[in-house]
């Protein structure tokens, strides 16, 4: 019955197209330029590439093993490998359905400024109007003011455009990401281009890029580095596991694994271009170092970007386009996570996807609301940080671990190369062994006793164990009992067939 229903690419193209549309999103417009201006311009791009062929990919290629060999989403491949391991899975997906609750949100906030482009309406002030006017937000992460019936509105639109590009699984999703994908690339060679040709330009990239190359020897530098690539590659929450387990059975993963993580790559780097060359322009209107001016995450795109729009030309129309850039590069990310989530959930309760895809959209909307409040701006920058280093790094750590040292690593290696043109050789076996689960296991000791030292972001304690340790304890509870429900599920299928 719901096996039956189980949908498949289209093509070979359709999978690398959303895996790209899940890897790039808002980590590579305005996370990957900041933190590669912060840690050694130039110097970052090399520490970025190492990680990405020493773990990054190896991980990848792991996951799509893990979803296309083994087969299933993700709790239904760790539960193939052994019963114990469903609860990683369910873990992975849960921490990812998390993410998702406050994702939506800030679609939600792009899209309202998609809408405030077309006439300025920021005006000249955009700091206290995205903070006062937008956000609503109020003084403290226990006040939550009111709730913010636009950012309800455009929540509620981002979640029926999430479920209608999933509403048949990979078969509609085959048919998105030729828009979803390809959209945000133009526009983002548009905006380059123009901003390339903006005074100062220059002095902008050069901040981007001159390499320092003394940050080399600084392990915050590889920490950042690694960080980011699992990020990118969307790895970690159980996505590329799903992503691959609707491939046929004679595909090429590492060669996809290559072409998906180096378009990320690329896409990052020119979206420095994108941010940098614009900063550069601004810093010399106002006459101070693009230090000045430079800004990463939410700050950047909704107020340091409405402030430089406001002197450019063509005013309104770069608006509308960056906003649309930036809702069409998150929207596959979105739906990548609500996918991956809706998988395991069908494979496990045997449920319908309709059905699944309309619960697991409310359930999320509902816990989205609390981001659309007052206090909205400060849980989602607490839950963030919790959800991604643990869902990176943890469940990084975990897969590793399993397939590195309970599996026969030598054999998955085998059946990965068994429909690959190029092979992987026994240094993908060291790289799951040895150097991505220490690399998980690294940063995540380093970013737990970072938060005991000081809590994040100078949230009071009891706010970061709400939002974050009791979060991340139900997830772990509810990944337990749901894993016990995914083996059952396999035994039923495996006593029928
Ligand atoms: N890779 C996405 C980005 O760079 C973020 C993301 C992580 C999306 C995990 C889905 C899953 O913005």
């Amino acid at each position: 019955m719901a096996q039956t229903e189980k949908a498949y690419w289209s093509s070979r193209t359709a999978f690398i197209l959303a895996s790209i549309g899940s890897a790039i999103g808002l980590g590579n417009v305005w996370r990957f330029p900041y933190i590669c201006y912060k840690y050694g311009g130039g110097a970052f791009i090399i520490a970025y590439l190492v990680s990405l062929f020493l773990a990054g990919i190896p991980l990848l290629i792991l996951e799509f093993a893990l979803g296309q060999r083994i087969g299933g989403s993700a709790p239904v491949a760790f539960a193939k490998l052994s019963k114990k391991f469903a609860w990683i899975g369910w873990l992975a997906i849960l921490v990812g359905f998390f993410i998702t609750t406050y994702y939506a949100v800030i679609m939600s906030w792009a899209a309202n400024y998609l809408v405030y482009s077309f006439k300025l309406s920021w005006g000249s002030d955009p700091k206290s109007f995205f903070f006062d006017k937008v956000l609503g937000l109020t003084d403290s992460i226990a006040n939550f003011g009111s709730i913010q019936t636009h950012l309800v509105i455009g929540l509620i639109i981002m979640w029926v455009w999430i479920v209608l590009s999933i509403w048949k699984g990979a078969k509609t999703v085959s048919k998105v990401v030729y828009f979803t994908v390809t959209i945000p690339w133009l526009i983002l060679i548009t905006l380059v281009t123009g901003g390339l040709t903006l005074p100062n330009a220059f002095e902008g990239i050069k901040y981007y890029l001159t390499p320092k190359w003394s940050m080399l020897l600084k392990p915050q530098i590889w920490q950042a580095a690694f960080t980011q690539v699992f990020f990118s590659l969307s790895v970690g929450f159980g996505v590329m596991i799903a992503y691959a387990s609707f491939l046929p059975p004679k595909s090429d993963l590492v060669n996809n694994a290559m072409i998906i993580a180096l378009s990320d790559a690329a896409t990052a780097y020119v979206g420095g271009f994108a941010v940098f060359s614009v900063l550069g322009y601004y810093a010399g209107l106002q006459g101070v170092e693009v230090a000045k001016v430079m800004k990463s995450g939410p700050e950047l795109a909704f107020i340091t970007y409405p402030e430089i729009i406001n002197h450019l030309p063509l005013a309104p129309l770069v608006g509308v386009l960056f906003f649309l850039m930036l809702l069409t590069l998150a929207i596959d990310s979105a739906f990548s996570l609500v996918e991956g989530f809706v998988a395991g959930v069908m494979e496990t309760f045997g449920t319908r996807r309709g059905r699944t895809n309309i619960f697991v959209a409310a359930v999320a909307f509902l816990i989205g609301i609390i981001y659309t409040t007052g206090a909205g701006l400060y849980w989602l920058d607490l839950v963030d940080h919790y959800m991604t280093f643990f869902g990176l790094f943890a469940v990084g750590f975990l897969e590793a671990l399993v397939v590195g040292w309970f599996t026969d690593t030598e054999k998955i290696r085998e059946m990965i190369n068994a429909h690959s043109i190029v092979k992987i050789g026994k240094w993908w076996n060291v790289a799951v062994k040895f150097l991505v689960p220490i690399a998980s296991i690294v940063l995540l000791l380093s970013s737990v006793i970072g938060i005991i030292i000081k809590p994040y972001g100078g949230y009071p304690r009891w706010a970061e164990l709400v939002g974050g340790w009791l979060l991340l304890a139900i997830a772990v509870i509810l990944a337990i009992i749901l894993g016990k429900q995914t083996v059952k599920a396999l035994k039923v299928k495996s006593s029928e067939g």
